[in-house]
């Protein structure tokens, strides 16, 4: 297999989004790239720009695109990720985000983008259940809970519910993702670069759905 890769993961709240990107970005050797780790993770660090992203993401605003766009920019001129590429998990998530990464990248492009497909009424009980390291973002939930209560079994961090797992912020994350980023799909799609891959089943199922999805389009790629 040829390391590295550059993807861009969507998929409405609870799709499956950060179980799969961690999973992927292990396979592939690439940064797992989520904007909402990022955000949680200065909230957590209690600097000025976590404070003001968290008005925004506890009642499931998005934060405004120049802020997205700069600390998302920043992490793209890293090394790893101008050597090896990166899984985008989040990012972009509205026409002047998508915009903005294709000018990023240019003259260069994403390998690929991808729409994890999951119906409204699976991410709600998903959602309703989900629990998530504070320390390295390790998703739990019913079906696959820490061996040890409160305890992520990668880290040791403290396992808890996320501030905007609430029914009312869940409710509009959902409709902004309808509205601001399910365009992004046929836009993707228009160049060519988009595929649907059914996010149903277990997720190590969902793991090799995506990998033979990746691996089919780089395949095709170093042929032509
Ligand atoms: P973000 O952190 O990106 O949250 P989100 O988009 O709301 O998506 P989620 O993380 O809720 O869902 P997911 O698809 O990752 O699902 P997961 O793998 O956890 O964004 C948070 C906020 O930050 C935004 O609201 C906004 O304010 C701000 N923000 C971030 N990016 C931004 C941007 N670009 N622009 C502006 N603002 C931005 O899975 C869900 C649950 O299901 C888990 O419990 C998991 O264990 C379980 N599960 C997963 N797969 C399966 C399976 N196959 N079967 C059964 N259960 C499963
Ligand atoms: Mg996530
Ligand atoms: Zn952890």
């Amino acid at each position: 297999m040829v390391p590295g890769v550059k993807l861009v993961i969507f998929g409405k709240q609870g799709a499956g989004k950060g179980t799969q990107c961690q999973r992927l970005a292990r396979h592939y050797v690439v940064p797992h790239i989520s904007t909402g780790d990022m955000f949680r993770a200065a909230v957590k660090s209690g600097s000025e720009f976590g404070v003001k992203a968290q008005e925004f993401m506890q009642t499931g605003e998005l934060v405004p695109d120049d802020i997205v766009i700069g600390l998302v920019s920043e992490r793209l001129s890293d090394l790893d990720t101008r050597g090896r590429g990166f899984i985008l998990d989040g990012f972009p998530r509205t026409a002047q985000q998508a915009e903005a990464l294709a000018e990023h990248l240019a003259p260069d492009e994403i390998d690929l983008a991808i729409d994890l497909e999951v119906p409204t009424e699976v991410v709600l009980r998903r959602l309703a259940g989900r629990r998530v390291c504070q320390d390295c973002g390790t998703n739990y939930g019913p079906d696959n809970p820490p061996k040890e209560d409160d305890i992520c079994d990668v880290c040791g961090g403290e396992v808890i519910q996320r501030r905007d797992d609430t029914e009312a912020a869940i409710r509009r994350r959902l409709e902004l993702y309808e509205k601001e980023t399910e365009p992004l799909i046929a836009w993707y799609l228009s160049r060519d670069q988009l595929v649907t891959v059914d996010g149903m089943g277990t997720p190590d199922q969902v793991t090799a759905r995506l990998i033979r999805a990746v691996d089919t389009r780089r395949e095709h790629r170093h042929a032509r």
